[in-house]
Order: C-alpha cells, then sequence, then structure tokens
C-alpha cells in the first residue's frame, strides 16, 4: 500500500516588522557594541527584525493564503520605542526591545493571529515578546545602557525564511500597505 499523499511544503514563512536603514543601523551598532562584551553570533545587519508570528513550513496554498491576509488585513502605522536590551539565559539570546506595546501592534497581533487560525495554521506557542534578536549563543548579558530608539514603523511584512549552511536568509514576499 502506498504512503497518504503529504502536504506539498515549499516555504517557511513569518510576518514581521522590518526596520528601515536608520532604525537597522542603530540596531546593528548595538548589536555590535553587546558583541565586544559578550561573543556570540551577531545577526547580520539585513536579517534584523521584529517577529510578530511565525507560522514555520507551510503548503503552497497556506502561503498564498497568508499573502492574501497581508492584503486583507491593512496596516496603520504606529510609533514603537524600543528602550531595553535583555538576555534570555536559556537560549543566550540577546535582544532589544519595548517595554510597552502600543495598542497599535496589540490590535494587529490580535487580528494577525485570527487571520493565522483560519489559515489552519497551529497557533504560536511561543508567547509574543516584542523583541529583535541581536545576538544568538551570547556568553551573557551585556551590561550597557541604550539610548531609546524610536521606530516608525510603516509597514506589516511577510517573510520567507530560507536556512542553509552560511545562516538564515529572509525575504520579505508581502508588504502591507503594498510598497
Ligand atoms: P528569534 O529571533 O527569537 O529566534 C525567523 O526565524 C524568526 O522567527 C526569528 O525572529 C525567530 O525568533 C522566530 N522564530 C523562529 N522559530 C520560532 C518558533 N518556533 N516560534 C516563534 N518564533 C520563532
Amino acid at each position: 500500500m502506498s504512503a497518504p499523499p503529504q502536504p506539498q511544503v515549499d516555504e517557511r514563512l513569518f510576518f514581521a516588522l522590518w526596520p528601515g536603514e536608520d532604525v537597522r543601523s542603530r540596531l546593528g551598532g548595538v548589536a555590535r557594541e553587546c558583541a565586544e562584551q559578550v561573543g556570540g553570533r551577531r545577526v547580520p545587519d539585513e536579517n534584523l527584525h521584529l517577529t510578530l508570528v511565525f507560522l514555520g513550513a507551510v503548503s503552497a496554498a497556506q502561503a498564498r493564503a497568508a499573502r492574501e491576509l497581508v492584503d486583507a488585513l491593512g496596516f496603520a502605522p504606529f510609533a514603537l520605542s524600543l528602550d531595553e536590551v535583555g538576555f534570555w539565559s536559556r537560549t543566550r539570546i540577546v535582544w532589544v526591545g519595548s517595554s510597552t506595546l502600543p495598542d497599535a501592534l496589540t490590535q494587529l497581533l490580535e487580528r494577525l493571529n485570527a487571520g493565522v487560525a483560519a489559515l489552519g495554521q497551529a497557533p504560536e506557542r511561543r508567547r509574543f515578546a516584542a523583541h529583535v534578536t541581536l545576538i544568538r549563543r551570547a556568553r551573557r548579558r551585556p551590561r550597557l545602557r541604550v539610548e531609546p530608539i524610536a521606530w516608525a514603523v510603516s509597514d506589516l511584512c511577510l517573510v520567507r525564511s530560507e536556512l542553509g549552511a552560511a545562516g538564515a536568509r529572509y525575504e520579505v514576499v508581502a508588504r502591507s500597505p503594498r510598497p
């Protein structure tokens, strides 16, 4: 007897906020400063982002629905203040994050999660923490104070992740509003 057909899985996707050049270079500066203190593997500047909802591997039909969701959700710009540097000892991740979530972001997350549930994708298991990963495998918590980074968030992105020998490669495959 032949095995039942497996769903076609061709993409790993997640929804994210992707910083523009200005915020990215400030984040990169903080990442370099931290890496000098605590070593580890710094996330390349072009990969810095804030994940909203991670979908993981999806079928071709789910990938299409995720793109449609980005269009359907719409997006209202908001301001985000990245005002804390943190360290998760279990995963040894150094991150920059936001101590307070703007209402617009909370609402966007609610709508995104509802949309993702409708895609038939399992809901996010990790509790949401607004963070941008700067360094992986850090030796310890860095000791530094950062000036809050003011991020004028202007769009919502659907991103494809490809894991290769040289690390992750990300590509924005849909945006709201459309560029
Ligand atoms: P991280 O930076 O905290 O590791 C692409 O991999 C993005 O999705 C990263 O920002 C990563 O968060 C996040 N991510 C990876 N695996 C995940 C998972 N299983 N659940 C939630 N987010 C995940």
